[in-house]
């Protein structure tokens, strides 16, 4: 028989009745166990994620199928057949943890590669650009499609006040308003990590890059109608649907490809190449393949491995490291501060998102340290002992910047309409009208001068595109 005991260790004589003075008597203070119980159940809820807080999780394995080593040193891609293990979230950006899976929106995908030089965490979505493009406007995004400060209800009127307010979002909210809006499940969909990232190859040499998932199992979307019903009947439709088929062996898989820019290009590209709401065409910046990332084993415990996760665009390895984009700026800041505060100073010691290859900090102390606090080993440097020195080995060639520091204005740049426009003329027509509907429905609890502005906007990327919302939104009315 297996034996129940407190957390100290020792043993629970009755976890079926409490002790009190007498069969009807009060409970008494000395009954320890209840309150450790109740103590610790009291306890059990840490913050959600503000954003992405439902999601699933799953581990799998990347493996190079091309190699890539003239623009990168990272030990990941040194060579064909190398296989890293990985851990992936997958999440929904507005819904609380308890929210339902099949809702139009943005779906997030994190990805943790346990590499040899410590972890790469590509935290990117399911679209390859983003609402816009300054960091300072993310907060208020999230005021927007959460709840309203006074009804505690979503509201069409934030949300699209919020993004028409902002033409450059248009390009993302076309996306998200697409067919391809709400996707069956996480295994139906491309990733990508968004931003351009930097290589650095054996050389020190900078190349520019972007990266993407093309999901091997095919794209496959719910109509609003489809995801009514779905969501009737199961909230957590794609997080089964995920679990389900890695328990069944059915292992979900993605190409990953890169798209290279060499350094010196950036200032001659007619685009700003870190402009977040901007792609690089795949005319200009060709799809390169890299390798298959394979999901294939389902956490035991979804608290520890799942909830606990955490992901940081700030994890870079030797080989790969970050951009001017000011959007990625922000991220290396954010993301390690929130989970500080939402698992705590030592987060990196939890298992799901410890190092796989030895690694030393003189970060010491602080709550939850259970690793032993490096013993006695010195935590100064420098040091007599020898212990852990800097390793300049992996210094990056030096980047060029220019420019007076200022608060820089730039929407003086932009060109907001000419890639949804494009984006839009790649529709088919039945992919159109389903444009035209979603955003019709999505937007119809908005006041009439926000829809306006929108239909605007669309006129602005397509006169059919403006044309096709305002009949849509007049169909509904
Ligand atoms: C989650 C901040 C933009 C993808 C989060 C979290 C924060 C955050 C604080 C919660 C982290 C945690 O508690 O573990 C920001 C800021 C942004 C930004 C400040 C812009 C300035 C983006 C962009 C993408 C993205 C552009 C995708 C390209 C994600 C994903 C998660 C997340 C996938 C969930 C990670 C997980 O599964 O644990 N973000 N974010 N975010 N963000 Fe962002």
């Amino acid at each position: 028989m297996k034996k129940l005991t407190t957390a100290a260790g020792a043993p629970v004589v009755d976890n079926q009745n409490i002790q009190t003075a007498g069969p009807r008597g009060p409970a008494l203070l000395q009954d320890v166990w209840l309150l450790e119980k109740l103590a610790h159940f009291d306890r059990e809820v840490i913050p959600e994620r503000r954003m992405h807080a439902k999601g699933a999780g799953a581990y799998g394995t990347f493996t190079v199928t091309h190699d890539i080593t003239q623009y990168t040193r990272a030990r990941i891609f040194s060579e064909i057949g190398k296989q890293t293990e990985v851990f992936m979230r997958f999440s929904t950006v507005a819904g609380e943890r308890g929210a339902a899976d099949a809702e139009r929106d943005i779906r997030g995908v994190a990805m943790k590669f346990y590499t040899e030089e410590g972890n790469w965490d590509l935290v990117g979505n399911n679209t390859p650009v983003f609402f816009f493009r300054d960091p300072l406007k993310f907060p208020d995004l999230n005021h927007a499609v959460k709840r309203d400060p006074r009804t505690g209800m979503r509201s069409a009127q934030n949300n699209w006040e919020f993004w028409t307010g902002l033409p450059e979002a248009l390009h993302q909210v076309t996306i998200v308003m697409s067919d391809r809006g709400i996707p069956a499940g996480f295994r139906n969909m491309h990733l990508f990590g968004s931003h351009t990232f930097s290589f650095i190859n054996a050389d020190n040499e900078r190349y520019w890059v972007k990266f993407t998932f093309k999901t091997q199992q095919g794209i496959k979307n719910l109509t609003d109608a489809q995801a009514q019903e779905v969501v009737g009947r199961d909230r957590e439709s794609s997080q089964r649907d995920l679990f389900d088929a890695i328990e069944n062996s059915d292992y979900p898989r993605w190409t990953m490809y890169v798209q290279i820019m060499p350094e010196k290009d950036a200032g001659a590209y007619h685009l700003n190449p870190f402009d977040l709401t901007k792609v690089w065409p795949h005319g200009d910046y060709p799809l390169i393949e890299v390798g298959q990332l394979e999901l294939n084993r389902n956490p035991e415990n979804f608290f520890a491995e799942v909830e606990q996760a955490a992901f940081a665009p700030a994890n870079v390895v030797p080989g790969i490291s970050f951009s001017p984009d000011k959007m990625l700026q922000a991220r290396l800041f954010s993301y390690g501060d929130a989970q500080r505060y939402r698992l705590g100073v030592n987060h990196h010691q939890i298992p799901v998102n410890a190092p796989k290859c030895p690694f030393h900090s003189y970060h010491r102390d602080g709550a939850m340290r259970v690793d032993g606090n490096h013993g006695r080993i010195t935590a100064n440097e420098p040091n007599t002992q020898g212990e852990w020195q800097e390793q300049p080995d992996y210094r990056e060639p030096p980047l060029s910047i220019e420019g007076a520091a200022d608060h820089w204005n730039h929407r003086e740049d932009s060109d907001y309409f000419s890639q949804p426009g494009a984006l839009f003329r790649l529709m088919s027509e039945q992919q159109k009208q389903a444009l035209f509907e979603n955003t019709a429905r999505a937007i119809s609890g908005a006041s009439r001068d926000v829809q306006e502005r929108h239909i605007q906007h669309c006129g602005q990327a397509d006169p059919a595109y403006g044309a096709g919302v305002a009949a849509a939104i007049r169909a509904l009315a």
